[in-house]
Formats: structure tokens, sequence, C-alpha cells
């Protein structure tokens, strides 16, 4: 690996990978970061497993050479539990994944675990291999729900959090669970509201801070800039809202405005 000051892609279909950018950037500051995300084609947790793999193997192959990328993270679980094989058979770098934090929880659980993640990722077999190996004889509650993706990209935009609405999402999994994993890097963002409509003695746990200890394994022994790098973000279509948006990536950092990502797709 090249490196004198890292170049990182940070890859999503929305804004939910901001929660893992924002563990990662905390630890490593003096990386360049580059945020792109597919809104085209959000949300991943509808899109059919042939289109999601073909795009998201395209846009990030094309990201790498642009921007000539360094270590890239697939921010995203519902690609991560399908498109990490093929990926890493593309590309030379090394490639992190998000997947539910099924492991963790099963340390910590004493009551019941819950699984909020989208609809593809509760369904995915790379989960339910997880959920076998690490609680065969624990059950676990499966709750897949797009609305509570876009309650993030609303909140993300200033718009407020309903919480009878969040309340009425996760109803089917309240009282019987002490854990619930977030395995989608939107909810993240939704932490303190999901915690509020749950309750105080259920623990929610992320992939989000492993992840960045990652990171930060694979790429600090090759740092050797001090300086703080940049952070630009692309996305594949005109975001929604863009003015409310492009205030919430300034405060996190983010050269603005937020640009469009042109390939042939
Ligand atoms: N943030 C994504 C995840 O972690 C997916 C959201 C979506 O586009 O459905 O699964």
């Amino acid at each position: 690996m090249r490196v004198e000051q890292a170049n990182v892609l940070i890859f999503d279909s929305g804004v939910g990978g901001l929660s893992v950018y924002q563990e990662i950037c905390t630890l490593l500051p003096q990386v360049n970061y580059f945020y792109l995300f597919d809104n085209e084609a959000y949300p991943y947790g509808e899109l059919a497993q042939e289109i999601l793999l073909g795009r998201v193997i395209h846009l990030v192959q094309e990201a790498v050479s642009r921007w000539q990328i360094d270590l890239v993270v697939i921010a995203c679980n519902t690609a991560s539990t399908i498109v990490l094989p093929q990926l890493r058979e593309c590309l030379d770098i090394p490639i992190v994944g998000v997947v539910p934090a099924i492991k963790p929880a099963a340390l910590v659980a004493q009551k019941g675990i819950a699984l909020i993640a989208t609809p593809a990722t509760i369904t995915r077999p790379y989960t339910q291999d997880l959920i076998e190996q690490f609680l065969p004889n624990v059950s676990i509650e499966l709750l897949g729900s797009t609305r509570l993706v876009d309650i993030a990209e609303e909140k993300l935009r200033g718009l407020p959090v309903n919480l009878n609405e969040l309340k009425t999402i996760l109803t089917p999994i309240m009282g019987c669970v002490d854990v619930a994993v977030l395995g989608c890097t939107h909810f993240p963002l939704l932490k303190q509201e999901i915690a509020d409509a749950l309750s105080e003695t259920v623990t929610l746990i992320d992939s989000g801070s492993a992840i960045a200890r990652r990171v930060v394994s694979l790429l600090s022994p090759i740092i050797k800039s001090a300086q703080l790098g940049e952070r630009v973000i692309h996305s594949t279509m005109p975001p929604w809202e863009a003015d409310a948006l492009n205030r919430q990536l300034n405060l996190l950092g983010f050269k603005l405005p937020c640009a469009l990502f042109k390939t042939q797709i």
C-alpha cells in the first residue's frame, strides 16, 4: 500500500454510512474520506440482489480508481451481507464490511435478542449463518423495516422524528428482549429515539466502533501524515432536501456541496 495520507472510500445507499464515518474519523482524523452514496437505487433493503451486486461492484470499482482509494468500507449491512466476496476478487486493497453485531449481542443478552435491520438483511443466508453460529440455542426476534431507514434519512435533513410512529414499528420486539442489534447503519443515527421508544433496560448494539477499530488496525501502521484529511461526498443522483442535507454534512466536516458521481451504470 502506497501511503502518506490514506484515501478511504465509505459507501452506502444513503446517509446511514455517516454513522460509521463518524466512528472512523474520530479515531483517524488525518485520513482523506470519500463518501459515496447510491441514492439512485435507495433503498437497498428492497432492491433485487442481482441489481444490488452489479451496482455496488461497478460504483466501488469506479470510485477506487477515480480517487486512488487505499481502503474501502462498505458501510451498509444490506450490501455487505452479499457483496464482499465478489468485491474482494475484483480489488486488491482492503475491503471492510459491516454486518449485524450478533456475536457481541450473544455475549451480553440475558433475556432475548432482537435484530433490527432492513427487510433484505434479516433474510440473507449470511445473517442466518451468523445467528446459527453465535445463537445456536437462543431465539431471536427479526424486525425488518424500511420505514425506519427513511426516518433516519428524514432526521438527517432536520425533520422531526415521530416517537409514536417509532414505537409502533418497534412494537413486535417490545418487552421480550434485553438486547437489540442495530443491523443497519442508518439506525445509530436514531439511537436515542430507539432507546426512548424501547426502554432503558434494552441495550442497543451496533457494529460502528468495531469497524472503526478494524480500519485503524489496517491503516495506522502506514499513515505518516498528522494533518487533518479532506472530506468529500458524492451521490448517484441529486439528493432530496439538498440544502438541509448539506447543512448537516457541513457540520460533519464535508466539503460542500454534495456532488454528483457521474458514471454509466
Ligand atoms: N444503510 C443500509 C444498511 O446498513 C441500508 C439502507 C437501505 O438502503 O435499505 O443496511
